[in-house]
């Protein structure tokens, strides 16, 4: 895994979206794999920036979100499809058609799952995804024990991750107990990863991620096995790490051509 520190989230942000805008330059059919929560918000903000003062243009992007809480139709606003909206897709030009979002009103869970999976593949398959990570050590809402091979599902949230989020909603028994992921194995098939922590409440969550044993009870671990996995922390959040040193001696001397 390549650990990028910067001094705040904002910087963090910034690289991250300079990242996406690099690969829907090169690709303009380019697959994205988003996230919703506190974390993505200054890269969704850079991101419309970019939008808006450069052109960077979205209409070729195809786009699946990692989750949907189970229940919420898409108005309710602690829904992540107005979250995308609010944040993202309102203020850039992905074509609607091209947007895909767990449906957490389904009638039939399973098979919208595996539907979903099918929707992935036959987009050619993720190109980059964006995760945040839970204090648990959660990507997407694959909750601790989730299998490191799991799809698209249903899954229980723990009581910390109902806490966590209550905020959107007023209190943790508002937070709907399920939620519709894509697994550990459908973000692992991605072709690039951007993991991003800001923080100190992530500090533990990404030591363990990054320098502890690959483990289901940290999911967030298995990106250890992934071929091009970038982890963008802010200072915060990277304190518990071991080897600060290095990952800042190797981002200070990456040869030009790896920079952005
Ligand atoms: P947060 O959530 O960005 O709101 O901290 C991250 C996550 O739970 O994956």
């Amino acid at each position: 895994m390549e650990i990028i520190i910067q001094p705040s989230a904002d910087a963090a942000s910034q690289i991250a979206a300079r990242h996406i805008a690099k690969l829907v330059r090169e690709k303009p059919h380019a697959v994205l794999g988003l996230a919703t929560g506190s974390t993505p918000l200054g890269m969704y903000r850079e991101l419309v920036r970019m939008h808006r003062e450069q052109g960077l243009d979205f209409s070729s992007v195809t786009t699946f979100n990692l989750d949907e809480y189970v229940g919420l139709p898409a108005e309710h606003p602690a829904s992540y499809h107005a979250f995308m909206g609010e944040h993202f897709f309102s203020q850039v030009n992905v074509a609607p058609d091209r947007i895909h979002i767990p449906d957490g009103t389904t009638r039939h869970v399973p098979a919208f799952c595996q539907r979903y999976e099918e929707m992935i593949r036959e987009a050619g398959g993720i190109d980059l995804q964006v995760l945040g990570i839970g204090s648990d050590g959660h990507i997407g809402f694959n909750e601790p024990s989730s299998s490191l091979a799991s799809r698209t599902r249903i899954k229980t949230l723990t009581a910390q991750t109902r806490q966590d989020n209550a905020p959107f909603f007023g209190k943790p028994e508002d937070v709907p107990l399920h939620v519709i992921t894509m697994g550990v194995g459908t973000i692992m098939d991605a072709r690039q990863i951007l993991l991003l922590a800001f923080g100190e409440k992530k500090a533990q969550a990404i030591a363990d991620a990054v320098e502890g044993p690959i483990t289901a009870m940290n999911p967030a671990s298995i990106l250890q096995m992934h071929p091009v996995a970038k982890c963008i922390v802010d200072e915060s959040a990277a304190a518990r790490l071991k080897r600060l040193d290095y990952y800042r001696w190797v981002y200070d001397h990456k040869p030009d051509w790896q920079k952005l």
